[in-house]
Parts: structure tokens; sequence; C-alpha cells
């Protein structure tokens, strides 16, 4: 089969497509025709080796040969103690920990995956499982209604879902991200934007309940700045430098803490039935074909992307 593979951390000229035996489901597992795969931040950063944390599992160099976490496609094996999924499924889900959907066939534990509901295509049921499910967990249980909102990089593939998570809990949203992902912030449904290349949120003096960071790289004091008496800060991605920070000094400032997200295929499905019902909507800015998968890698590393990028296998 064919995989995009990779042997040291790099731009994506460091990648190449391979022909490799198509892996064989060990007992938990299932082997997954891929039909679409999307680009999330983290591939970036596991590719190119930074921050730091992508290291994990790989200091010097990558454990997992081929990237591409969030997959779709249908079932075409099973390890002896599947017992959920059966051959011929169409499923979906986040396979952070095996990785390998940039390639015709991938492995994941049954865990992972979800039956992809009919309402979904394959590429839309792609883009959700990391991104929705940060969205979610980042903005479940954390907002009232008419409370102020902020998110941090909600231009990309997590902020589009959590722009629009806030707004069905009522709360008013600020999106940060660059200048050229302030329009479709708006668009998604945040009332206002700021760009981080001209304005710090943190010294606009606005405070605000909520603070959902996917792009962490303040101190916990500026965070405290942005915060409302009371209000929350949730540290997703960013620096390794705000992420010790807040591990350390987060619970003693107040309020701060690190948002460990782990696949959830019972909150992947609560997102997929809000996008199936048309309450919520998945933003995919491109599609590539397998063959130019470096060159989505480089879209969403680039910063270009406006919500979700997906590559489409078959
Ligand atoms: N905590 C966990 O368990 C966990 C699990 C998985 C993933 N993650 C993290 O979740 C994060 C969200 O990923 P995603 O897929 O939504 O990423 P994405 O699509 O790349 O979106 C991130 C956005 O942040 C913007 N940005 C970069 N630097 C910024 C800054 N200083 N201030 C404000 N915005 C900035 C980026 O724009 P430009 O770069 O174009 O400016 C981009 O639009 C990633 O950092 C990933 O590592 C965390």
């Amino acid at each position: 089969m064919k995989a995009l593979v990779y042997d040291a951390y790099g731009p994506p000229d460091v990648l190449r497509f391979e022909e490799v035996d198509r892996p064989v489901p060990r007992a938990d597992e299932v082997l997954v025709q891929v039909h679409a795969v999307s680009v999330n931040a983290s591939d970036w950063e596991t590719l190119v080796g930074s921050p730091a944390y992508s290291r994990i599992g790989g200091l010097r160099r990558p454990r997992i040969r081929t990237l591409g976490s969030d997959i779709a496609g249908r079932v075409e094996a099973v390890g002896p103690d599947v017992t959920r999924l059966k051959v011929g499924d169409e499923v979906f889900g986040d396979n952070l920990d095996r990785k390998g959907g940039f390639a015709e066939y991938a492995i994941a534990r049954e865990k992972v995956l979800a039956v992809k509901p009919p309402g979904l295509s394959f590429e839309e049921a792609s883009a959700m499982p990391q991104s929705a499910v940060i969205a979610l967990q980042g903005i479940r249980g954390a907002v009232r209604p008419g409370q102020h909102v902020l998110i941090n990089g909600a231009g990309g593939g997590t902020g589009a879902y959590a722009i629009q998570l806030a707004k069905l809990d009522g709360a008013e949203v600020t999106g940060v991200d660059n200048a050229a992902k302030l329009d479709f912030m708006r668009a998604v449904g945040a009332e206002h934007v700021v760009d981080y290349t001209r304005t710090d949120f943190t010294r606009a003096g606005k405070r605000y309940d909520l603070v959902l960071d996917l792009a962490g790289h303040h101190s916990v004091l500026a965070h405290r700045r942005a915060l409302a008496r009371r209000g929350r800060y949730r540290w997703v991605g960013g620096s390794v430098g705000t992420l010790f920070q807040v591990l350390i000094a987060g619970p003693l400032v107040g309020g701060q803490r690190l948002l460990v997200v782990r696949p959830n295929t019972t909150d992947l499905l609560t997102m997929a039935s809000l996008c199936t019902a048309g309450t919520l909507v998945t933003h995919i800015d491109r599609r590539f074909p397998l063959d130019e998968t470096p060159a989505a890698l480089r879209h969403v590393g680039e910063g270009r992307a406006l919500g979700k990028v997906v590559v489409t296998v078959r």
C-alpha cells in the first residue's frame, strides 16, 4: 500500500511516499481502509518536532513513521478481540496513539473508532475527531448565557467548532487569530475579533469568564489580567513555557489549568449528531488528494487554513 513516511523531524521536504506492507491488526485492533484524513496542528507539530512535547515517544527521531490521526474509512479487517465493529462498517475517530492515516490503510484500536453516521460524508467525518472533541471538552459546562468567552487561535480547526459551541451556550464570543482569519471568525459566529499580530488580548482591558487557549504563549500573570473574577483559563496548546507555568502556577493564581484532551467516541458522536442535525457546521477550507499531503500539512503549519483541511484518500 502507499504510505507517506518520514524518519527525521523537519519541514514537509522530509516526507516521501513509500510502498509498504499493509498492516495486520492485532487482538484489539482494526484495519481501516482510509477514505479521508484531516490535518491537525498536532500533525504539523509531530512532523517538525516542535514544541518539545510533540517528541514524546521519539526524542531524537519520530517513533511513528506515518502521521495522520483523524481518519474516516471502512473496516477492512478486525483482530480476534474486536467485538463492536465488523468488516464493512464505516468508521471515524482520532487515532492519536497509532496515527498512520496518511496512507491507504491504517491500524486503529477498536476503542478509538465510532461508527460514522450515514449523514456525514467521509470528508466531514474525518474533519471532526480531534478538533470537535477538543472544542467540546473545552467549552462544555464552562459557559453560561451572557458570559464573555475568548478563544485564542479561533481561526483554525478547533476554534471554528469552539466558537459555535460557545454561541450555542449563549456566550458573547471574542476570537483571536491573525488578520487573514478575522472575517472567517466573524462568519463562524464571533461577535468580536482580535488580530494577535497587532493587539495583545491580555492588555486590551477586557475581562473574560472563559479563555480557551488553543495557542497559549502568555504568562499566567498575563492570563490573570484577562480573566473576570472567578474566570477560567484552559490551556490546550502553545508554547512549552506557558504549559509549565499553567501546570505549576496555574492553580495558585486561580482558575488556570491544562486541558488534557483524550479521544472519546461518546463526545465525538455528540458532536457528529450536532453536525448532522445542522446545529453545527464543519468548515472545510481545502481538500487535497493523498499525493499532495505534504502541501496540505504546509497549508495548516504555515497558518493559512480557515477551519479544517482534509486529505481525500479514496
Ligand atoms: N491538550 C491536549 O490534550 C491536546 C490534544 C490535541 C491537540 N492539542 C493542541 O490543540 C491545539 C489546537 O489545534 P488546531 O488543530 O485547532 O490548530 P490550528 O487549526 O492550527 O489552529 C490554531 C490557530 O492558532 C493561531 N495562532 C498561532 N499562534 C497564535 C497566537 N500567538 N495567538 C493567537 N492565535 C495563534 C493559528 O494561526 P497562525 O499560525 O496562522 O497565525 C491557527 O489559526 C494545537 O495547539 C494542538 O497541539 C492539544
